[in-house]
């Protein structure tokens, strides 16, 4: 396992970046930590310091703005020992796809896919001059189903997996790895936002449900054995190797989980 450098994270001011910042803190990692709320990010670099010897930097920053990202990405190519980036920042929309107001969509495409190429973009050279390094983008179980009601979140997962792989195959001979982690639906702040006002949790069966300490602990475990797709949680994986049977296929894998967990109208259903 890598356990020293700086671990920059996006999306650390909630959730699945957070649980991230708290487990590398725990493996002796520096941290940097961006996201839009300073406050959080302040909170939790306090924490961090408080119990553990990590130096931790905050760039609050809105990664749907390019010009907001380059000024990140600056900072990320002056870094002296880049030694893992997590790509977190994210976030859901709910409803049907003209319904949406469409910067909701073009932010996400910024923050999912742009931000993250960029920022792997202005990691990577350091990884590779020291032939060390790991780049960890978050996608979603949304990568492998394509739903009706959450059209754009799932094309930018996909799209993240792909990059992931792809890249991963080029860098890897160079001595760093890349892995695409592939939630379910995590306890997190994600379904907190306005939007999903009318989506409860308790109408998901609980085997659904992950805390971001399972889902981080597995993505970490993941790194150590080289896995280039982690999808935490058994009953994801079967769901994900159910669509790879001739007999099931795409088709009836997205239909299953469709049934399974969106069966109230399309606008009160939750991506994860
Ligand atoms: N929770 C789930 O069920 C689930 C399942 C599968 C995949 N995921 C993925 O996991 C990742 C983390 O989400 P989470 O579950 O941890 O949710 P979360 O608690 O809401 O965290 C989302 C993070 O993304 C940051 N973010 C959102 N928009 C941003 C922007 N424009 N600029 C900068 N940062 C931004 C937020 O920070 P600020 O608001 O402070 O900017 C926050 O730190 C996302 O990519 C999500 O798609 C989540």
């Amino acid at each position: 396992m890598l356990t020293h450098g700086t671990a920059a994270i996006t999306g650390a001011s909630s959730g699945i970046g957070a649980e991230f910042a708290r487990q590398l803190a725990a493996r002796g990692y520096d941290l940097l930590l961006i996201a839009r709320r300073q406050p959080n990010l302040e909170r939790l670099a306090s924490d961090i310091t408080a119990s553990h010897a990590s130096q931790v930097e905050i760039l609050s920053a809105d990664l749907a703005d390019p010009q907001q990202v380059e000024r990140v990405a600056a900072r990320l190519a002056e870094l002296r020992e880049p030694t893992m980036l997590v790509n977190s920042a994210g976030f859901g929309t709910t409803g049907r796809f003209q319904r949406v107001d469409v910067r909701k969509h073009l932010d996400m495409i910024q923050v999912h896919l742009a931000a993250s190429l960029r920022l792997t973009h202005a990691v990577l050279p350091a990884m590779v001059k020291r032939k060390r390094g790991a780049i960890i983008c978050v996608a979603s179980i949304g990568a492998f189903v394509a739903l009706p009601g959450n059209v754009t979140y799932c094309a930018t997962k996909a799209f993240l997996a792909a990059f992931s792989e792809g890249l991963e195959a080029e860098v890897r001979p160079a001595g760093v790895r890349v892995q695409v982690l592939c939630p379910g639906f995590t306890r997190t702040e994600f379904h907190d936002t306005p939007e999903y006002a009318r989506f409860n949790r308790a109408s998901l069966p609980s085997f659904l449900w992950q805390s971001s300490a399972q889902v981080v602990s597995a993505s970490l475990r993941g790194l150590e054995r080289g896995q280039r797709v982690v999808i935490p949680g058994a009953v994801y994986r079967l769901l994900v190797g159910l669509g790879d049977l001739p007999i099931v296929g795409r088709g009836l894998r997205a239909n299953i989980v469709r049934r399974l967990m969106f069966s109230r109208k399309p606008e009160a259903r939750g991506t994860r």
